[in-house]
């Protein structure tokens, strides 16, 4: 029998209702699966199904960015009997995280596939996967992210085949041989509301994109205003792709031909993500696409690859930033709201690239005017994601704040300089109070 045919063959016998797959889990074993669309929703649904059904007991479910209404994150009685614990939340997950019913495990994203093989011992890793092709291979398809680590340290691996999956040319793959089940589920893409782009967003994106020289390698983080300075790039020329999360403004900069990755000194040519998520407009464009790598993140994160393109540029938001320029972009005092991501390794990689800048941008205000994201401190209970050594520029819609290489006098007077005018004599009295305007 040729190697097509035996492959095919291997898929027939493979093949299973996701009911029938899921039934294959038992009391305290441990499933995981990576970031966004290579979540398996069939699979994910079933094993729910099947741990009620069969009253199982401590079985865990690792999540990164749960996309999904997983029930473990709505339903607080399943706990104890499937728990989930996640790596980046949504909002799913931190709502049960804050609920009392769902865990959180504190990493930075490129630590992912080496925390799994380090510390937790997988039973099973599931995917939702391209068609296989005439070679017996699945891809990750808009994902590189922690599948490479995660399969190397799981008992078993069940795929979930979604025919609307972009097939990525260069990213992960997984090979009919290594797979124990397969089951079909062929729904339409997970897709990102798009955000609202308001008056703040767009000229917080101008000031930042006055600063961005022509040659810039760009990674831009999630929420508006990371949108809105790619949207306020399409003027420039020879801009490069390096990033974490492959978004839709990255679509309209390549499409308009301000990327086009030409002076990048590491895949030259290349867009390199370690996830895309957001409209069909970017499966469309990775499906087949010969000019996208999705990489492994412990590979594209790393903070010395970064620092690798000169003129590297960061955009990420926070929550709120204190006078020392500790930036908190995960929680809201002790309410969890998301993870580190790749927010730490982006500022390092950045600051340490000839030529590079990290941004972290926000709108001055939140809660419609009433509350300062600039403050003398940060909330109690907040989380520290970028320290005050790494911090480099504060930005919001009053303007840039330049940090790194200042002391704290000087910081605490950039700082207020762009917080809204509404706080400015406050933060200044409270800054006089803690002795450090001089
Ligand atoms: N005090 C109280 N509430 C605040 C606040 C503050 N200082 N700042 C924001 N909020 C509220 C907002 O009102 C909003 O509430 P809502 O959901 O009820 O509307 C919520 O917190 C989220 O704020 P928003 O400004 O809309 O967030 P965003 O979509 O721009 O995302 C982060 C911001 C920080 C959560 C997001 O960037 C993130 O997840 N970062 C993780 C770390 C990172 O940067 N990783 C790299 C990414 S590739």
């Amino acid at each position: 029998m040729d190697a097509v045919k035996q492959y095919k063959k291997m898929y027939r016998q493979k093949l299973a209702p996701a009911e029938e797959l899921a039934k294959r889990v038992e009391s305290d074993n441990v499933i995981c699966s990576d970031i966004t669309l290579a979540q398996p929703k069939a699979l994910l649904e079933a094993v729910a199904e099947h741990v009620k059904a069969a009253g199982l007991t401590g079985v865990k479910q690792h999540t990164v960015l749960d996309i999904y209404p997983y029930e473990m994150y709505q339903n607080a009685d399943l706990l104890g009997s499937l728990t989930g614990i996640s790596w980046f939340s949504s909002k799913g997950a931190s709502r049960a995280a804050n609920g009392g019913f769902g865990d959180v495990m504190p990493c930075y994203y490129r630590d992912i596939p080496g925390l799994f093989e380090q510390y937790i011992d997988i039973d099973y890793f599931v995917a939702a996967v391209s068609p296989m092709d005439k070679h017996g291979y699945f891809s990750m398809s808009t994902v590189g992210s922690a599948s490479v680590g995660m399969m190397r340290k799981a008992k078993h691996i069940l795929v979930e085949v979604n025919k609307n999956l972009p097939r990525a040319l260069n990213a992960p793959m997984v090979h009919i041989s290594q797979v124990e089940g397969v089951c079909e589920n062929t729904i339409p893409l997970a897709v990102l509301p798009k955000a609202e782009l308001d008056e703040v967003s767009r000229t917080i994106g101008g000031l930042i994109a006055e600063r961005i020289p022509d040659g810039a390698t760009l990674q831009l983080g999630i929420g508006a205003v990371p949108d809105a300075v790619g949207l306020a790039l399409k003027d420039k020329h020879d801009l490069g792709i390096h990033t974490e999360m492959f978004t839709d403004s990255m679509v309209e900069l390549i499409e308009c031909g301000a990327v086009n990755n030409s002076k990048k000194p590491i895949h030259t040519g290349k867009t390199v993500a370690t996830f895309a998520f957001g409209s069909q407009r970017i499966y469309d464009l990775i499906n087949d696409n010969p000019a996208f790598e999705l990489l492994p993140v412990d590979y594209v994160n790393n903070p010395e690859v970064i620092a690798r393109h000169p003129n590297f540029v960061s955009i990420n938001a926070a929550l709120e930033v204190d006078f020392y320029g500790q930036v908190c972009a995960e929680s809201i005092g002790t309410k969890h709201v998301s993870g580190s991501g790749g927010q730490v390794d982006y500022v390092r990689g950045a600051i340490q690239s000839p030529g590079g800048m990290s941004f972290i941008a926000f709108p001055s205000t939140a809660k419609g005017g009433t509350v300062s994201k600039i403050q003398p401190t940060l909330t109690p209970g907040a989380i520290v994601t970028t320290s005050k050594n790494d911090v480099d520029c504060i930005v919001t819609e009053y303007g840039i704040a330049k940090l790194r290489g200042r002391p704290l006098s000087e910081r605490v007077k950039a700082l207020i300089a762009i917080a809204h005018p509404d706080f400015r004599d406050e933060l200044t009295f409270a800054a006089k109070k803690q002795n450090i305007m001089i």
